[in-house]
């Protein structure tokens, strides 16, 4: 079947590997991916496709409403798979207003976008909204986040997110776009901006610096590979129910200094240093206002209704991860420099 999709935040982390992901996969799809190309976006990360016939970017402002309805109007999209978004948790405590705009505003742009071009028809459409466990709040030692636990965000990035998960289920239930939502764990892997825990610290032990561990380091997160939550958008997407809701997570909680210990082991057989070199560069450093202590997801919805399930043991995707930014230095280099953003200029001045 030929699809026209709109992916938005496709030269960012999860958002590239979904992009090479329905590129390679759906020939027979068009991909259009629209992406402002902030700081975290990186046109580097979608080289491997940027000349497939099925693939198309546009550089857009999602919170330009005048640019989301051009948009929407040149391509005719029947799917709409929304990633952008500010998403990193520290600088929404420094400067919460990029989340406001980005995250609230953006997505309401892009719902009222897709409901004028489908109102008339709803067959066949689908508003695929990518959020956060952190919606959630925060867990005590005990339980899980399901589907039907109550919302209690507690940073301006969670808050932010939740705000559009509430406007995505009111377009759904007030206007009947066909509207879904995962709410997935932390993500790891290849291309993530090394402003995040685990490609930062990564970093830091490749070049001697100190690994800036928040408060104890007894924050507990669920650590899921980035592939799987690809794959995990791709069931999803397609098989998955307007007006549902779908949790994600690796079933692989971890405490933060658990984490760093079992990185520093790996980056020490990877670089060749003598057991225990990596772990003396540990720092606690002062703990992060509000740090929300430990988040956990139940993903067995996902698992019974669709049939997903995540690869890797979380040993062997840390491995991949750190082999990924100790191959992959150019990118790491450029991205620190801020030498990528150049990237954008070259290949698409004149287009
Ligand atoms: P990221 O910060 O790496 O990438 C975000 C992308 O959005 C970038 O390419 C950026 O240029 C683009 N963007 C930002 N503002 C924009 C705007 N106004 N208009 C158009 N594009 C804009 O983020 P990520 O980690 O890849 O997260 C992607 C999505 O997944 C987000 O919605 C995030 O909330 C969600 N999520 C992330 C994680 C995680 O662990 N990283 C976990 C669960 C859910
Ligand atoms: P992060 O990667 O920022 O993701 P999130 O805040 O969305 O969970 O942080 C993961 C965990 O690691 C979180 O508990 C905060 C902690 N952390 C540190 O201890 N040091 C750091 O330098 C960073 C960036 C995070």
């Amino acid at each position: 079947m030929k699809r026209t999709i709109l992916i938005t935040g496709g030269a960012g982390f999860i958002g590239c590997h979904v992009v090479r992901r329905f590129v390679g996969k759906y020939p027979e799809y068009i991909i259009v991916n629209a992406d402002k190309l902030t700081y975290a976006g990186n046109l580097e990360n979608l080289t491997e496709i940027e000349n497939k016939k099925n693939y198309k970017f546009e550089k857009t402002d999602i919170v330009d409403k005048q640019s989301v309805v051009e948009l929407f109007d040149k391509y005719n999209f029947d799917g709409v798979i929304h990633l952008a978004a500010e998403s990193h948790v520290d600088r929404s405590i420094a400067s919460p207003d990029e989340f406001v705009f980005t995250n609230i505003i953006g997505t309401v742009n892009l719902l009222n976008a897709a409901l004028n071009r489908w109102k008339n028809d709803f067959e066949e459409k689908l508003f695929y909204h990518i959020s956060t466990d952190e919606v959630y709040g925060s867990l005590g030692k005990e339980g899980l986040f399901t589907e039907e636990t109550a919302y209690d965000p507690k940073s301006p990035y969670s808050a932010s997110k939740a705000s559009s998960d509430h406007m995505v289920r009111a377009y759904n239930h007030t206007f009947g776009v066909p509207a879904l939502i995962s709410n997935c764990s932390n993500n790891y892997g290849p291309n993530q901006f090394p402003e995040k825990l685990i490609p930062l610290a990564i970093n830091n032990i490749k070049n001697n610096k100190p690994i800036p561990v928040y408060g104890k380091g007894e924050n507990i997160r669920d650590w899921l590979f980035v592939e799987d939550h690809a794959s995990a958008i791709d069931l999803i997407f397609h098989r998955g129910k307007a007006g549902e809701t779908y949790n994600i997570g690796g079933n692989n909680e971890w405490k933060n200094i658990d984490l760093i210990i079992l990185l520093c082991r790996i980056m020490d057989k990877k670089l060749n240093r003598a057991k225990g070199t990596s772990e003396k560069l540990i720092t606690y450093v002062k703990d992060r206002p509000g740090h929300d202590l430990r988040y956990a997801i139940d993903s067995s919805k996902l698992q019974k209704e669709l049939g997903w399930s995540p690869i890797p043991e979380f040993a062997d995707g840390l491995e991949k991860t750190v082999d990924w930014y100790l191959t992959n230095t150019k990118w790491l280099d450029r991205v620190l420099s801020g030498d990528y953003n150049k990237y954008y200029d070259q290949m698409y001045s004149g287009r």
